[in-house]
């Protein structure tokens, strides 16, 4: 049986047969039969590929206007050993479901977007927003992250509102309720889990001064335990965060939030932060053991995603290496109307460290590799958050700008400053490389990339399964439909063979 979207509709014909991923065609489809093409190493037989994103942008009475706000789907591509014939024996299942959310409920009975998202306005009125101005109904979309509290599986975005999920059915099995009173509006959307299943994350409460707060939920728990709380005058746009051994990383954009504007506009999310060159951007550092916080000036920057962070010898020193660039310009480019039109994205990206020395307030970063336009990183799982890794993995843009959207996977060498290889389809769109390490392995590029990519004429998604020491594709995964572009992945391994990434 095939579920049909919500809306389903013909994707229009486009130049760039490639950019499918950005339509709303997506269907929820059962256990469908995956094409295997090439050798999977045999350690992968058994887990399972989680993808999570926007699907559906476009509803009757209205669309969303931004990338990061379409309403979520989660997909699941599940490989086995035991199969017949060729693939060395394996064979693999691909199936879909949309994240069953207050908001996709509100937005399906409404036919249009029923509350306010990253880049698309609030519908409430504004007396409605006057008195929800403590407590916002904010949207519980998860479509960009996945992590675990324990053993559940939850999805989320840059709110606090946490959905969780089984990674085998894919059926969504409920928001988290938490048993505390803490206020917190919203929060990085890359939630992550440590080795004992801790749930981890920073907060932001909005208000005349805003309060970070770096929070954990124990497995098993619905309790929000906060180790530490810092007050700024006017946060920065928060996305992500790092962690070393030591200490979590958050850095603070110069994208700077109006929250007077967010209470009361009614405009999408971004539209409250404004661009502050003068006031600069900055890193704090929060000590795990005591919960204290230093913080170091850094120019004014934006970003998304650390590639890691970590501590440097014995002296104290921090390293945060983070994928930057260098305006408000990003936000909006990736605009719906601009990425189907098939604009490229044209903000040159790149990756900059940091240095955060002891007894310093300020530091200047270093950029890392010059000409390598990249985004969407991943490291080997043994290395993130706990020692440094040489290399790293990225989705990469055209270096002449002519692409319009990612289309390369990318090893950069961190230490001699170069790129170290390059994978890439003919005129595809190469999405974030996810890191499977082969478990128990220690060497930083043991294991697998599997990058989604979409080329002119693929029937459906086809997931490249790279060797990130050689960046040569050792199989493709063929997909049976579009996977919409979303932005993260997980992996949830075979029973007993390692921690899901
Ligand atoms: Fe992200």
């Amino acid at each position: 049986m095939t579920l049909a979207a919500p809306f389903a509709a013909p994707a229009p014909a486009h130049p760039m047969d490639r950019l499918r991923g950005l339509q709303s065609t997506a269907r929820e489809l059962p256990d469908t039969p995956v094409e295997i093409r090439g050798q999977l190493p045999p350690w992968l037989l058994g887990g399972s590929l989680l993808l999570n994103g926007p699907a559906l942008w476009d509803l009757p009475h209205g669309s969303y206007g931004h990338w990061f706000d379409g309403l979520a789907m989660l997909h699941r591509v599940r490989l086995m050993g035991g199969g017949q014939g060729g693939a060395g024996g394996a064979s693999a299942s691909y199936r879909s479901r949309y994240l069953q959310t207050e908001d996709l409920r509100e937005s399906l009975a409404a036919r249009k977007p029923a509350r306010a998202a990253f880049g698309t306005p609030d519908p409430a009125g504004f007396f409605t927003r006057l008195r929800q101005l403590r407590h916002p109904k904010v949207t519980d979309n998860g479509a960009v992250v996945m992590a675990r509290i324990g053993s559940q599986w939850v999805a989320q975005t840059e709110t606090p509102l946490l959905t969780s999920f089984d990674p085998d059915t894919l059926t969504t099995t409920g928001r988290i309720v938490y048993d505390d009173d803490e206020v917190i509006h919203v929060a990085s959307a890359h939630g992550m889990t440590d080795a004992q299943g801790c749930y981890w994350n920073v907060g932001l409460e909005i208000g005349p001064r805003c309060t970070y707060k770096l929070f954990r939920i124990a497995p098993g728990r619905r309790t929000r335990e906060v180790l530490a709380r810092w007050s700024v005058r006017q946060a920065g746009y928060l996305h992500a965060f790092a962690m070393t051994p030591t200490h979590a990383i958050v850095w603070q954009p110069a994208m700077r939030l109006n929250a007077i504007k967010l209470a009361l506009s009614g405009k999408g999310f971004i539209d409250s932060f404004a661009w502050n060159a003068a006031l600069g951007s900055q890193i704090d550092a929060v000590s795990l053991a005591d919960g204290s916080v230093r913080s170091w000036a850094v120019p004014a920057m934006t970003g998304f995603h650390a590639v890691q962070a970590f501590d440097e010898g014995e002296g104290g020193t921090l390293v945060l290496d983070l994928c930057t660039n260098d305006g408000p310009e990003i936000f909006a480019a990736l605009q719906m109307e601009r990425l189907r039109a098939g604009q490229p994205v044209g903000v040159p990206h790149r990756v900059q460290r940091y240095r955060l020395e002891p007894g310093r307030s300020e530091t200047q970063p270093q950029t890392l590799v010059q000409g390598a336009s990249v985004e969407l990183p991943s490291v080997h799982g043994a290395y993130w958050g706990k020692q440094r890794s040489r290399h790293a993995w990225f989705a990469g843009f055209d270096p002449d700008g002519r692409a319009p959207m990612f289309d390369r996977t990318v090893k950069l060498d961190l230490d001699a400053g170069c790129i170290a290889g390059t994978w890439q389809r003919e005129a595809a769109v190469q999405m974030e490389p996810l890191f499977v390490e082969r478990p128990g392995s220690t060497a930083e590029d043991d294991g697998v990339l599997l990058v989604p990519t979409l080329a002119e004429g693929d029937a459906g998604t086809v997931v490249g399964v790279i060797d990130p020491a050689r960046m040569q594709c050792l199989a493709t995964l063929h997909l049976p439909q579009v996977v919409p572009f979303g932005f993260h992945a997980a992996w949830k391994p075979a029973a007993g063979a390692g921690v899901p990434r």
